[in-house]
């Protein structure tokens, strides 16, 4: 760990076209920049993360996750640009690794091939059908002379495929000689880092190249490039959970966040979404459910369920179109077409279809408590707040909104009766 470790992440995004800055626009549930600092994190115990646009909101995000990361805001105004950028950080250590906040696919051990090159300045490099938008390297015979930048290029140099993958080691005592030789005289009035291995060849300097891939340190400058990082993300998570043994149906259609959790045998059908702290345990989740911020434990859920943030489930099966939030189930039957929000609901209850818990009367929301072996005809209202005690009943199609003591069956319906001969008059057809 005698390294210290640079990121850049002051830069506005301007190609994302959007308010939120670029670094934290989110993969698989998490900004790119958390993904970023968890591998640096690996690495080092000097890293440096350079803000400048949205300075409060992106440094907010960063405390949320990680705490001993030095924030640094960029003078911006005097030094734009990803020189200026490396300018305003102090490294401890001698060598120091910079990397560009919008690479979430790098990974601990694609950078670790840095370390090892003896040279002043170790620039990575990969090869691009469509270099467009990338820095590209310009070689002179089989000497390399300089790197350009899209902007900056000639129509010669812009059909160079060889491109600056955007991460470098240097020496800090490069930087600190070399930093204050940089220009702004180029197509975007910046400082570049990217000048520095020019300065470098030109002063006889060391310099060394990684290859490195072209998927893990591809940088994310656009909503379409999101989508590529997303769903290079996906399939390593899927990838990493069935090698646990989670079993997966059609994995390519099912998305999992950063922060889920599975343990013991669990099994996910196809076109499921699990999002955010959720934890599954010895569960199978059948397909088209979507589960967010939830524990779900020896339990069956789905297909089509929506298990929404707070929900806990232990032993308990959950069928179609069944909508679950901020609500306990331990040992509960809940097999179609219901909501239950805001409510706690205990061992050897049976809800009927359609049953919903009134939990908001437009300005506050309450709770639903029913207890063991409550069973609930189809077709009811549980008016918040409200208590079923256990072994009671609800008859189908009964709005509760008092409390049901022990042993009562709860029933609010109208009796039926039957208008002998009523068809015919109203239809005038007889026999029909
Ligand atoms: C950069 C490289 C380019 C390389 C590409 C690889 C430069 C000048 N160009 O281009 O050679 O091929 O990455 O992905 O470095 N940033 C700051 N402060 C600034 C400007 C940018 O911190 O003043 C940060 C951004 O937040 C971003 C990173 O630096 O995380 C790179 O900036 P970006 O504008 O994306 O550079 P590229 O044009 O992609
Ligand atoms: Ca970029």
């Amino acid at each position: 760990m005698n390294h210290s470790i640079i990121i850049m992440a002051a830069g506005k995004g301007s190609r994302m076209k959007s308010e939120i800055p670029k670094v934290l626009h989110t993969v698989c549930g998490k900004p790119m920049l958390y993904h970023i600092l968890h591998e640096a994190r690996k690495l080092s115990d000097d890293i440096h993360t350079i803000i400048y646009h949205q300075a409060e909101r992106v440094k907010a995000a960063v405390e949320s996750d990680f705490t001993g990361i030095d924030l640094i805001v960029q003078d911006h105004e005097n030094y734009p640009g990803t020189g200026g950028a490396v300018m305003a950080a102090k490294p401890k250590h001698d060598k120091v690794l910079v990397l560009n906040g919008d690479m979430p696919l790098v990974t601990e051990s694609v950078l670790t091939p840095f370390f090892e090159c003896d040279a002043d300045v170790v620039l990575s490099t990969f090869v691009l059908k469509d270099p467009s938008g990338y820095g590209r390297v310009i070689t002179a015979g089989n000497q390399v002379e300089k790197v350009v930048e899209d902007k900056d290029a000639t129509a010669e140099e812009k059909k160079v495929t060889r491109v600056n993958a955007g991460v470098y080691l240097f020496d800090r005592s490069f930087l600190n000689e070399f930093l204050p030789k940089l220009s702004c005289d180029n197509a975007q009035g910046e400082y570049y880092i990217t000048e520095l291995i020019e300065l470098a060849i030109k002063a006889g300097k060391k310099v060394a190249f990684v290859d490195v891939d072209e998927e893990a340190f591809m940088g994310v400058n656009s909503k379409k490039e999101l989508s590529i990082a997303e769903t290079v993300m996906q399939r390593r998570i899927r990838d990493f959970w069935m090698q646990e043994g989670v079993i997966m149906h059609l994995p390519e259609t099912i998305y999992i966040d950063t922060r889920v959790r599975f343990e013991g045998e669990c099994e996910i059908e196809s076109g499921c979404v699990i999002k955010g702290n959720t934890v599954i345990r010895n569960s199978t989740v059948y397909a088209h459910s979507v589960i967010e911020d939830a524990v779900i434990e020896d339990s069956t859920v789905g297909p089509m369920a929506r298990i929404r943030p707070q929900t806990v489930l232990n032993d308990t099966h959950i069928g179609n179109f069944v909508e679950i939030k901020k609500s306990t189930l331990n040992g509960v039957k809940a097999g179609h077409l219901s909501y239950l929000g805001d409510a706690t609901i205990d061992r050897g209850t049976n809800i009927g279809a359609g049953t919903i818990t009134c939990n908001y009367d437009g300005i506050n929301k309450y709770q639903t408590v029913i207890g063991k072996n409550v069973f609930i005809g189809s077709d009811s209202q549980l008016v918040a707040p409200v208590t079923l005690e256990d072994n009671t009943m609800v008859a189908a199609g009964t709005t509760v909104t008092d409390n049901v003591p022990t042993q009562a069956l709860a029933i609010s319906r109208t009796a039926q009766r039957n208008v002998a001969g009523f068809f015919h008059r109203f239809f005038h057809k007889k026999g029909q």
